[in-house]
């Protein structure tokens, strides 16, 4: 056997969690080798929020996260929380704003937060290797592990899993953290694309292709499916958004948000309009104005909307206000209300921003993040069955994970 490099921690996957779990490890005194395949590290933190990484959220609570086991975060959510890394990156003079419902961006880079990292792992002491692809892990008999990798073979104490989801896999995403849990007997969620844009047949959607562009704030909502032990249906999820028409389906946050819980082959509803009373609205112009039917209804949409609307649904939108029948005014109005359709699918791995589903937490204590079935190996970030809301927290979730996980290495 050749010489291995000899650690307390190998962290795999130099991403927020690994990062952030490296890090925090390395100031606890443990000496700890950081490894990821991808030429750049944090490929993900300096793509995220538009380039200025929205890296938390205010208000998160475990309500913002999907699980088959819903109770899974609490422990570490709690234990390291938004104040706790707010003020770490106010610590490295990082200056940032709320965006929207609790959303904390950097004012100028997402490098900062990957700066700020990389500072924290370097007062850890932590070395890090990169690229350097993990090709085989193995327990040895004194319960250490022994990686063998690109540059050489390394044994740990523990080995720490934080290779992410499946989403973008151009930048650096795989399944290995998925495929070395199931190796080592660990169940799985079947990971599915999450906060991603969906899409319909070219036949549904070539009425609104004229839309695209288009953005306005929505009510969307889905009915999810049964998650963990629950056979029964779940309410139905909602959320009050931005909506953006693309050429090939729907997006913007909204779309996003509900991705995360829509189940193929069910519809979703949208609400176009609500903060108005469509019926009523229209009812009213109908009394005291001449316009046509399509620059009327134009006051509530957009000209291009209200056209693209009035011709799908083969209505007259040259029609002036006073002769259009109540019945196609309370049509319209319904049809705005609750739009219900089918999404033929979503954008793909490509367009995702996360994965839902991945290592089950059945298999993985909550307060350390640690194997039930394997000591010292230990599953962080976005490969765990645990999936934030659009709006920082899956970075919220990422720096909860990695900091309960190093207080136990
Ligand atoms: P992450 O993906 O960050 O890191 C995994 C690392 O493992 C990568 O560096 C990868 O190269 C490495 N790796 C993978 N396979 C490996 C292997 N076989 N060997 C070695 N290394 C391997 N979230 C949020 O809260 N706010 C936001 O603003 C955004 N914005 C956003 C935009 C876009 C476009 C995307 C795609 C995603 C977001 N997200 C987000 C989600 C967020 O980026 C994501 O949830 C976290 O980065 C997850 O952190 P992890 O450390 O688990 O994985």
């Amino acid at each position: 056997m050749t010489h291995a490099r000899s650690v307390d921690a190998l962290v795999i996957g130099a991403g927020a969690a690994g990062l952030f779990c490296a890090a925090q490890a390395g100031q606890r005194g443990l000496s700890v080798l950081l490894v990821d395949h991808a030429p750049k590290v944090a490929e993900k933190i300096r793509i995220s929020g538009g380039g200025r990484c929205n890296f938390t959220n205010r208000e998160a609570t475990p309500a913002n996260f999907l699980s088959e086991n819903p109770h899974f975060c609490r422990s570490a959510l709690a234990r390291y929380t938004p104040a706790d890394f707010i003020a770490l990156v106010q610590q490295h003079g990082i200056a940032f704003h709320e965006k929207h419902k609790g959303q904390l961006f950097c004012d100028d880079s997402a490098e900062q937060i990957i700066r700020m990292l990389l500072a924290e792992c370097e007062r850890g002491g932590v070395e890090r290797w990169q690229p350097c692809s993990v090709q085989d892990l193995e327990r040895l008999e004194d319960g250490t592990w022994r990686a063998q990798t690109a540059r050489g073979a390394v044994q740990a104490r523990s080995v720490v899993v934080a290779t992410g989801g499946l989403p973008v896999p151009k930048i650096g995403a795989s399944d290995f953290g998925l495929k070395l849990a199931e190796r080592f007997g660990h169940r799985i969620v079947a990971p599915r694309q999450a906060l991603v844009p969906l899409t319909f047949s070219a036949a549904e959607w070539a009425p609104f292709v004229a839309m695209a562009g288009q953005a306005m704030p929505v009510v969307i909502s889905t009915r999810p499916g049964a998650t963990g032990k629950s056979k029964k249906a779940p309410p139905p999820v909602a959320f009050h958004e931005d909506l953006l028409f693309t050429h090939r389906g729907l997006s913007g946050p909204a779309v996003l948000q509900i991705s995360s819980f829509w189940q193929p082959g069910q519809p979703i509803t949208i609400n176009l309009l609500p903060q108005v009373d469509v019926a009523e609205t229209l009812r009213a112009a109908k009394q005291r104005s001449k316009r046509q039917w399509g620059n009327e209804l134009a006051s509530l949409l957009t000209q291009r909307m209200a056209d693209t609307w009035l011709q799908m649904l083969g209505l007259d939108a040259s029609l002036p206000m006073p002769q259009v029948p109540d019945a196609q005014i309370s049509r319209v109005a319904d049809s705005l209300h609750t739009w219900q359709l089918t999404p033929a699918g979503t954008e793909g791995w490509n367009k995702a921003e996360v994965m839902a589903g991945g290592v089950d937490t059945r298999d993985l204590s909550s307060q350390t993040l640690e194997s039930r079935l394997q000591p010292g190996l230990y599953f962080i970030g976005e490969v765990v069955d645990v999936t934030g809301w659009l709006g920082g927290y899956n970075f919220q979730w990422a720096w909860a994970s990695g900091m309960a996980c190093a207080e136990a290495l």
